[in-house]
């Protein structure tokens, strides 16, 4: 079998280019070299792709980071019906894998230039990728299929700033009705930026503001006091939930030093500790909260277990998760027996499955014509 070329896009225009990098440098030390020959594209900050010469790594031991070289004369551009070309020259790759987190990436944004190119590429399709961008549009989505969600209301930057009561009657209205402490997020953002804990009433206004630095609309919640769990899922049709994990963080929540800086800020523990009925519980969820997002490929998705209700209760979706072979999400596929290199398989061939079954489909009643 001749190999399959990988583009595997990294960086990007996102708070989480540095992750990127570093899921980056796991895919391509872990794809099967009998299989797939991979080619490093690298997307600088300002969002400019650049094809790499050689495969190159910072850092040491567990945390490496894949490296981009920024030369003018390898600058990738995309040609629409065409697909890829460098110094004008076409660059053929049979698939994009996009290890891309957050804005221009994870956001539906990349999906939809890829399909105007007409590249083949792994994950989430454009709609289930914007889709989960936005907690609040994918929560709604959940309460439409009958599942069960954490609660929440929303408000814009342009309601916030309104009225000067705006704010006050917000904070009286959602400690009404979710009771303290509460929490305040952005609607659209990853890697806990802008989340806030909020215990007393004048920490509200504060909170808001917080999140509206990172997006137009911040969302407001109870806090679900109880343990977090995790569930990946992987598959298009027929998608196929893991064995669930848990984050227990050493903070007062899983904040943005708990992920990234601090080294003892949060264990993971897999599988978590959780009796068999529960844990098929949170595999039965997980799978209907992906189809319901109409998610393809692979998606990590996101819980509390409250401690007082017991209840299972949804808090997000995540299209490209964390992705190094020590990520959460690998950990969890490998514990139901799932190696980290037979996952990218996995991923990459879903891929060609959705891309063969969108080709098979007419788009105009006469065919199409070239050239
Ligand atoms: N309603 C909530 N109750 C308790 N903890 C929460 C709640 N919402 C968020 N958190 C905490 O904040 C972290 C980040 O929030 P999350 O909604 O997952 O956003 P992000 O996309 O930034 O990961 C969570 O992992 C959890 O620790
Ligand atoms: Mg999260």
């Amino acid at each position: 079998m001749e190999r399959k070329t990988i583009g595997i896009l990294y960086g990007g225009r996102t708070g989480e280019h540095e992750v990127s990098c570093r899921s980056a440098a796991s895919v391509i030390s872990n794809l099967d070299p009998a299989a797939y020959l991979p080619l490093p594209i690298g997307i600088d900050k300002r969002g400019t792709w650049y094809l790499q010469e050689r495969i190159a790594f910072t850092g040491s031991g567990d945390i490496r980071y894949l490296v981009i070289e920024a030369s003018e004369d390898r600058m990738v551009t995309v040609v629409p019906g065409r697909g890829l070309a460098v110094a004008g020259r076409p660059l053929v790759v049979d698939l994009i894998f996009p290890v891309l987190h957050g804005t221009f990436g994870e956001d539906g944004t990349i999906q939809g230039l890829l399909e105007i190119a007409g590249i083949p590429y792994a994950g989430a399709g454009v709609l289930a990728s914007a889709l989960a961008m936005d907690k609040a549009m994918t929560k709604s989505v959940w309460q439409r299929a009958d599942l069960p969600v954490v609660p929440f209301m929303t408000v814009s930057k342009v309601e916030a700033a309104g009225s000067p009561k705006a704010l006050e009657e917000l904070a009286h209205a959602a400690r009404a009705r979710f009771g303290m402490p509460l929490f305040v997020k952005p609607v659209c953002a990853g890697s806990s930026l802008g989340v806030s804990r909020v215990e007393a009433i004048e920490q509200f206004d504060p909170a808001v503001e917080e999140a509206l630095r990172f997006d137009l609309r911040a969302m407001v919640e109870p806090c679900i006091i109880g343990r977090e769990i995790e569930c990946s899922v992987v598959g298009n049709d027929h998608p196929e939930a893991y064995l669930p994990g848990e984050i227990v963080s050493n903070h007062s929540f899983y904040d943005y030093e708990a992920k990234y800086l601090d080294p003892d800020g949060a264990r993971i523990v897999v599988p978590a500790d959780l009796p068999e009925k529960r844990r098929e519980e949170v595999r039965a969820l997980a799978v209907a909260a992906y189809r319901a997002a109409g998610i393809e490929g692979m998606a990590r998705v996101d819980f509390f277990l409250e401690a007082k209700s017991g209840a299972i209760l949804l808090n997000e979706l995540n299209p490209i998760p964390g992705f190094t072979n020590i990520s959460m999400f690998a950990r969890m596929c490998e514990a139901s027996g799932l190696p980290y290199p037979a996952l990218l398989s996995r991923i990459i061939g879903l891929g060609f499955e959705r891309f063969s079954a969108h080709e098979a489909l007419q788009y105009s009643i006469s065919p199409a014509t070239s050239g």
